[in-house]
């Protein structure tokens, strides 16, 4: 097949995971026979740099008009300055509402290899298999804000149907795995959490084959590491996931794991990892690929279609995070691009059709 795929390296460790990801697009379509053109775009602090917008008009109508966007990350203390007029982050902000893609999908697993570096004890690891539905398009992150000199706001507001869309997809999403939703909402303090539960409650009346739960966000912050192999698909408004799913990423031992995809009710969607542009590290070919790369995967299964495909680059991932070699965050010493060349081998041996080298490798799904 033939697609378009606008990438946005941004800034920070951006580029260098968005490299390792597109080395592994670019060897998917050479091995599958499939033609994908690269369209790379600035966002973020780069794109204030060069233009004085992070996201510019020409970069956000080639994303609207591609077949999926992949994002490595934007910001950095460059662009920090709390009175700066204008910030890196509202240009993925931007992006995400122009796109529509409301529905945010975190996967977790631990990876049994890994659960060594989790700070919690291997036995409360196994098994863990969470797919956090993160609203991605409302709430505190776009409604109205105020500043003054002494006081400032931010409106967080929701409409019924935007808590119905992404409760929506939750449901479907959970029929495709163990029937489990649990909603994660502040119902005992706050108005859009009273109005979001509500909601989620009707929306579960048209899935009674799907069990659902309702969990507040504190104690939810609890149950996620004293009892995580609990639970199957979590949704949550905006910024509840935004945090919560970093906690989650703790679990699998890095935060440089965790892939994403936002979706709309159309096929483009937008892919990045759930990490920042991690200053600290930028810059030195330390950063893990794993999250940009698995993020890759996501946009040839929601975006493209291409489950083989998809599971093919997973398992890739699969069999390197088992021998390694491993980024430093996973306790190795394996530069960023080391890590991409060990997938881009992995790859390579799978798409040769050496089915044996994956056993012991578990199922992709
Ligand atoms: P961060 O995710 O950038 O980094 C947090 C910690 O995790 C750092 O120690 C970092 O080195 C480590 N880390 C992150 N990604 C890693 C990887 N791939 N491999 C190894 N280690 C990794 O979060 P932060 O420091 O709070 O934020 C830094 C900047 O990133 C801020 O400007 C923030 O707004 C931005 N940010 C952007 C996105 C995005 O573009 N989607 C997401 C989160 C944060
Ligand atoms: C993320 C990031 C963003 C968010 C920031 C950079 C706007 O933390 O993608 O998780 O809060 O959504
Ligand atoms: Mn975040």
């Amino acid at each position: 097949m033939k697609a378009r795929i606008v990438t946005l390296p941004g800034d920070g460790v951006g580029p260098e995971v968005t490299a390792a990801a597109v080395a592994v697009l670019e060897a998917v379509a050479a091995h599958y026979g499939h033609r994908f053109d690269f369209d790379e775009q600035p966002i973020g602090g780069c794109a204030i740099d060069a233009t004085g917008a992070p996201l510019p008009p020409a970069a956000l109508a080639a994303c609207q008009a591609a077949d999926a966007v992949l994002l490595g990350a934007v910001g950095g203390p460059k662009w920090s300055d709390p009175n700066a007029a204008v910030r890196p982050e509202q240009g993925l902000l931007a992006l995400r509402a122009a796109l529509g893609v409301y529905a945010n999908l975190r996967p977790l697993q631990v990876h049994p290899a890994l659960a060594a570096l989790s700070p919690l004890k291997n036995e409360k690891l196994a098994g863990v298999d969470v797919l956090f539905v993160r609203e991605l398009t409302g709430g505190a992150y776009f409604g109205a804000k105020t500043r003054d000199a002494d006081a400032a706001t931010d409106e967080c507001r929701y409409t019924v149907a935007e808590v119905e869309r992404v409760a929506r997809r939750a449901f479907e999403l959970a029929r495709g795995r163990r029937r489990h939703v649990t909603s994660v909402d502040k119902a005992n303090v706050l108005e859009t959490s009273r109005l979001w539960r509500s909601t989620v409650q009707r929306v579960a009346a048209d899935y009674p084959d799907v069990a659902l739960e309702h969990q507040l966000v504190d104690s939810m912050a609890m149950l996620l590491l004293t009892q995580p192999s609990r639970y199957d698909v979590v949704v949550t408004e905006n910024l509840f996931g935004d945090i919560l799913t970093d906690e989650a990423a703790a679990l699998a031992g890095s935060l440089g794991l965790l892939p994403s995809a936002s979706l709309g009710e159309g096929r483009n969607g937008l892919y990045e990892p759930i990490h920042g542009s991690a200053p600290d590290i930028a810059g030195q070919d330390a950063a893990n690929p794993t999250g940009a790369i698995l993020s890759a995967a996501l946009l040839l299964r929601h975006s493209l279609g291409l489950e083989d495909e998809a599971c093919a680059v997973e398992a890739a991932v699969e069999y390197v995070l088992q021998h390694g070699p491993r980024s430093r965050d996973l306790g190795g010493s394996a530069g960023t691009a080391q890590v991409r060349d060990a997938v881009l081998a992995a790859l390579e041996e799978h798409a040769g059709a050496h089915a044996a080298f994956f056993s012991g490798v578990r199922a992709c799904g």
